[in-house]
């Protein structure tokens, strides 16, 4: 008896020092696999974190319904790093034997030791480009490329740029430069078939040039003037519709709500800005206000803003009349957005060359030294804007954001007032020093109040 109690009590001992040591090994293996798991969590997470912080007083609510609803950006961004560094993760591991052995042939070849860095960032920036013809409309005497070169910007504005792209465009050559870009910066995104099925069709001067019907104008004056109109809520009340009207072209973007604005903003669109994107959440976000699509006249041109594959296949569909039957667009109709009888000589898309060089040269943000480097771009209204002033010989710009921005709400069709919205992916700061830099230029004229 007295032999085993000590027995039993070491029994229960080693049972319990077992469950013990279990639950030990099972807490320590749980532990293991969150590390990991934390840590992939913790980039996301950064990432979201950083857009909260950095896009100031908005609600989870407003930031779906904006016109440039970037969150399908953010998706993109995280494929886009996904694609990028599994390319990079296998060679590394992979073919480290065969790379070492090419930079021992690449030493043996050059004295310069081979450096064999992660991409730098001329090769994110890539601030070489394709140069055009820029055939002159006009004889304006002091258009703005004319006075480009006695300003702060004659550094960094470079007169061949090609602002759009066409046909011509797809070669192997550009093909191989400019899908290392991806986004709205080069072809990266983009199929190659998709690419050249799509460019293909843009072979009419209609698509090489920005002013295509000016010769067929009656009332052209010496120089083509824009009005260039953002959706600023400076443009509430401001009475300037007939002013933008008599412009001889008009610039729009986005969500341009125009009925029951006229005596604002005016009537007529020659252009319209836009990415398949930011379009469709302008229809969603924006029918309350009364829009309903781009706007539709026979003088209107539709120009492309080219961020995803998506942009390239709406516009071949929308040209050809041929239906979609893949992607967000997908439909069992041709697509209707631009009117029924729409033809290619209605469609333009910004050349990648041009929204990098923006990026590069005229909005060099500092949120290119952070996370949100692969998602950041000129906002879609900087880009109509710069693309004004490198094709018309005069430009006034409407509703574009000013110093005084907090007077007015964030678009001029707001029923009630809401703070102007900020997005991680543009930088709407250096936007509008940059509209201030341009008017002290004399380069655009801006509208102000104060
Ligand atoms: C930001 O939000 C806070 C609380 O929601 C509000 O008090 C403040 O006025 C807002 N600021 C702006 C600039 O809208
Ligand atoms: C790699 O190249 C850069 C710029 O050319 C240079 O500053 C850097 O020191 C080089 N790194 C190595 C490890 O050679
Ligand atoms: C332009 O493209 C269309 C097909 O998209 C083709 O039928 C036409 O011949 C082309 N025109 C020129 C001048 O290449
Ligand atoms: C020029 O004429 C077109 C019609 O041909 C008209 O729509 C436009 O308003 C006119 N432009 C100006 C500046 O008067
Ligand atoms: C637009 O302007 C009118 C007149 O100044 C003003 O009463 C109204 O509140 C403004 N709308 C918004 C949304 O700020």
């Amino acid at each position: 008896m007295t032999g085993r109690l000590p027995q039993r009590l070491l029994l229960w001992f080693f049972g319990l020092s077992g469950i013990a040591l279990l639950t030990l090994i099972v807490v320590c293996v749980a532990m293991q696999i969150q590390v990991p798991w934390q840590t992939m969590n913790l980039q996301s997470f950064t990432m979201k974190h950083y857009r909260l912080y950095s896009v100031k007083n908005y609600s989870s609510l407003e930031y779906q319904r904006s016109s440039e609803n970037e969150l399908d950006t953010a998706e993109k961004l995280e494929r886009n790093s996904v694609q990028q560094s599994e390319p990079k993760d296998s060679s590394e591991s992979e073919n480290s034997a065969k790379s070492d052995l090419a930079n021992l042939n690449a030493k043996s070849l050059k004295p310069m030791p081979k450096n064999e860095t992660k991409p730098t960032e001329p090769d994110f920036f890539g601030d070489r480009y394709a140069t055009d013809d820029f055939p002159s409309q006009t004889n304006c005497p002091n258009n703005i490329r004319k006075r480009v070169p006695q300003t702060p910007f004659s550094e960094i504005f470079l007169h061949s740029i090609p602002v759009l792209q066409w046909a011509k465009h797809f070669t192997p050559e550009q093909y191989q430069r400019l899908s290392h870009y991806s986004g709205a910066h080069g072809w990266g995104s983009v199929d190659i078939e998709v690419l050249k099925s799509s460019l293909g069709i843009l072979n009419t001067t209609a698509n090489r040039l920005m002013f295509d019907d000016w010769e067929k104008r009656e009332n052209r004056s010496q120089c083509i003037r824009c009005a260039v109109v953002g959706n600023g809520g400076i443009l509430n009340s401001s009475r300037k519709g007939k002013e933008i009207d008599e412009h001889d072209y008009v610039f729009r973007v986005n969500g341009a709500v125009l009925d029951g604005c006229e005596n604002d903003v005016g009537s007529r669109t020659s252009f319209y800005t836009f990415s398949t994107n930011t379009m469709r959440n302008s229809m969603r976000s924006y029918a309350r206000f009364g829009y309903k699509g781009p706007p539709i006249s026979k003088e209107t041109r539709y120009i492309f803003l080219p961020d995803h594959d998506r942009d390239y296949i709406l516009m071949k569909a929308a040209s050809t009349h041929t239906v979609i039957d893949k992607g967000p667009e997908r439909s069992k109709k041709p697509p209707t957005y631009f009117g029924e009888d729409v033809t290619v000589e209605k469609f333009k898309i910004y050349h990648p060359d041009f929204i990098r060089y923006l990026r590069n040269r005229f909005l060099h943000s500092n949120l290119l030294k952070t996370g949100a480097r692969r998602i950041y771009r000129p906002s879609t209204g900087a880009v109509m804007l710069l693309a004004a002033i490198h094709t018309c010989d005069q430009v006034d710009a409407y509703g574009f954001m000013t110093p005084d921005y907090n007077l007015y709400s964030d678009h001029y069709y707001d029923k009630q007032r809401h703070a102007v919205h900020f997005y991680a992916n543009h930088d709407m700061r250096m936007e509008m020093k940059l509209w201030q830099e341009l008017h002290q230029a004399g380069l655009i004229n801006l509208f102000m109040r104060q």
